[in-house]
């Protein structure tokens, strides 16, 4: 351990840092180590990374001082906030801060900070094709995260842009389900555009990738997919793995941000910043990078032959 770097993750036990996690455990030889933060080292999925081989540390990201004890050490950290957690950009903002500051006062060499687009660069508050939410904000989860890029100025750091993970079709009841004739749909208000999305453990691979590059991608902005598929696409790679027909319903983002459940809206804005910007968004997330970062980069169709029977169908 002592001759290996070790790279403290926040969010270890959640969808992206777990990937980083797995990553650096499954090359014993790479010259890293990992050391997995959680709020609660006793818990099963903190024993369950320290059994693969993880350090396990105490952190949260409302306590800098516990963040600043948790990075000591370390030569890397990989930082992560929890929108959906709270719904709070203000909240979100100050935990980006604290884990910069944190990652100053221990010395960390390489940070890597996990962000996303300002929407409102695109889509002023001005512009009234969408909704402005909570007063100042387009896409509030994905605007918190850009204001708190500047928080990372002080120390070095690779600014990672994310994307939507395919296990939101899992997890956030975004999957296939029934309409009234039995047959099963997607609903995403996407138009007929490419859309970037990822398994979410391949973040974490590519965020390895990332520290292994080392120097080469600090004060860089990377952005990270698996694939860019549009909604028929992504409805005709379900209907393929489910073998039964699963079809794309377009739906406009207003009908979409009217679902009522809680995030629609900022979802809505979010998929509809996707719609009206994918040649941008697709862009900024190339497909070769993200490959090249980790050979093991999943399409759709791999993630679905491993993950179709995890997927709820109602
Ligand atoms: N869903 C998507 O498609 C998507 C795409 C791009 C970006 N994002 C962004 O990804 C972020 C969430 O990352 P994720 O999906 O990896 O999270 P996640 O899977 O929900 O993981 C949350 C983990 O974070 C830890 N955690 C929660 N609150 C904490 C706190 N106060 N201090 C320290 N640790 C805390 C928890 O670990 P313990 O209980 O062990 O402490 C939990 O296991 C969000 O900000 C979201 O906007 C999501």
């Amino acid at each position: 351990m002592a001759d290996r770097k070790i790279i403290a993750v926040v969010g270890a036990t959640g969808q992206q840092g777990s990937g980083l996690v797995k990553a650096i455990l499954a090359d014993p030889s790479g010259g890293f180590a990992a050391r997995a933060i959680t709020r609660d080292p006793n818990s099963d999925k903190a024993k369950a990374l320290a059994r693969l081989g993880a350090e396990v540390v105490a952190g949260d990201v409302d306590d800098e001082a516990s963040l600043t004890k948790a990075f000591a050490g370390a030569y890397g950290a990989y930082c992560v906030t929890f929108f959906w957690a709270h719904f709070s950009p203000e909240k979100e903002k100050a935990q980006a801060a604290a884990m910069a500051r944190a990652a100053k006062a221990a010395g960390v060499k390489h940070v890597i900070w996990s962000t996303l687009e300002d929407s409102r660069k695109w889509i002023p508050l001005s512009d009234n094709r969408m909704p402005t939410l909570m007063g100042q904000y387009k896409v509030p989860h994905f605007d918190s995260k850009a204001e708190a890029d500047a928080a990372f100025a002080a120390v070095p750091t690779t600014f990672l842009l994310t994307s939507f993970y395919w296990e939101n079709f899992i997890y956030f009841g975004m999957g296939p389900k029934k309409g009234p004739d039995g047959v099963l749909g997607i609903t995403l208000p996407l138009g007929d555009k490419k859309f970037p999305a990822i398994a979410s453990d391949d973040i974490g691979a590519c965020a390895y990738g990332i520290f292994k590059g080392g120097d080469a991608y600090v004060g860089k902005r990377v952005g990270i997919a698996g694939e860019h598929l549009t909604g028929t696409e992504i409805a005709g790679a379900f209907s393929k793995a489910l073998g039964q027909p699963v079809r794309y319903n377009e739906v406009a983002p207003e009908v979409y941000r009217g679902f009522g459940f809680p995030g629609a809206e900022d979802l809505g804005n979010m998929f509809q910043f996707n719609r009206d910007f994918a040649d941008m968004f697709c862009a900024a997330r190339s497909l070769e990078v993200s490959r090249r970062l980790n050979p093991g980069l999943k399409t759709f169709s791999a993630w679905l032959a491993e993950n179709k029977g995890r997927i709820p169908l109602e």
